[in-house]
């Protein structure tokens, strides 16, 4: 496959490893290099570290993954002094994820990416189900969602991506929000709130009552989530929500993303992943199309 090139960025692959299923992009490398990615994104970090939710804060769901992390993470300084060393040898695009609970610490963030050569992009988590503040909080409200991205816009030098929230009852309306405030792309579908019950013990099995669900469950929800959005923004879409095939992985094409999140099927099969990025090139050569004439296509 040729190279895409979105957002002034190159891409030597459509599929990007989603934030919080990759870590700080050296978990995979007992299976295979990252740089086999078009580009991976980092869980997303806080200006301090956060300890996240009490456990339990994961249950297996019927085709899925129910999750309450609370946006666990190492805090920017060791970020930086820790991992960033592993990230200077890859050759793949390198995704910042970003989350605060307040826009100016989103900025400020921001800016502290702004001078990290190694960083591509930063994508804005305003849309976690599992913390009170920030996330989700920011991703359900049109209002909030244009505020914020238009702040961090005026202090990012990178290209800046908006992970969308499908709790929402119009992803379309948020889309239209982030990019018309200066959203170089947007990526989702975010995982759903969701819960599962214990009926043994009567009680909700994470601690946290509800969580994020991920996983193939999700596959048709997000997929017309993408097939809305691309019919409400112009900007580039990362589609993703259960991607495990080149099947799946196609649909999110033809609703319109030109790039794609693979989540939960890194912790299934890792080795799976550089199997499906050969095999979803292979597919797009046997259809005759171009590539770039496949996205949306679905909307002929
Ligand atoms: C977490 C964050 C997310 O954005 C998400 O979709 C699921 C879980 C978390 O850290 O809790």
């Amino acid at each position: 496959m040729s190279d895409i090139t979105e957002f002034g960025l190159n891409f030597s692959n459509p599929f990007t490893a989603a934030s919080g299923t990759f870590g700080y992009g050296g978990c995979y490398t007992d299976f295979y290099n990252p740089d086999e990615y078009g580009a991976i994104s980092l869980k997303s970090v806080s200006l301090k570290k956060r300890i996240g939710n009490p456990p339990q804060r994961i249950v297996e769901t019927p085709s899925g993954l129910l999750n309450s992390i609370g946006l666990e993470n190492i805090g920017l300084d060791r970020l930086i002094k820790e991992k960033l060393p592993f990230l200077e040898t890859l050759n793949t695009n390198v995704i910042a994820s970003l989350y605060a609970e307040k826009a100016e610490d989103f900025v400020e963030l921001t800016e502290k990416f702004n001078d990290i050569k190694r960083i591509n992009a930063v994508e804005l988590n305003i849309s976690c189900p599992n913390v009170k503040a920030g996330g989700m909080a920011f991703g359900n409200s049109l209002e909030m969602t244009a505020s914020l991205v238009k702040e961090v816009k005026k202090a990012s030098f990178k290209p800046l991506i908006v992970k969308l929230s499908p709790n929402v009852t119009d992803i379309g309306e948020i889309a239209k929000a982030a990019a018309a405030e200066g959203a170089d792309a947007v990526s989702l579908i975010n995982t759903i709130s969701a819960m599962v019950i214990d009926t043994n013990r009567m009680t909700p099995v994470l601690a946290n009552k509800f969580g994020g669900l991920s996983g193939p469950a999700i596959l048709p929800i997000a997929v017309r989530m993408v097939y809305q959005v691309y019919e409400a923004v112009s900007v580039p879409i990362i589609g993703g929500g259960g991607i495990t095939s080149v099947d799946s992985a196609l649909q999110f094409v033809m609703a319109g993303a030109s790039l794609l999140s693979i989540g939960i099927y890194n912790f299934v099969s890792p080795s799976s992943i550089p199997i499906i990025i050969k095999e979803f090139d292979e597919k797009i050569k046997k259809t005759g199309y171009a590539y770039k004439d496949i996205i949306g296509i679905a909307h002929r």
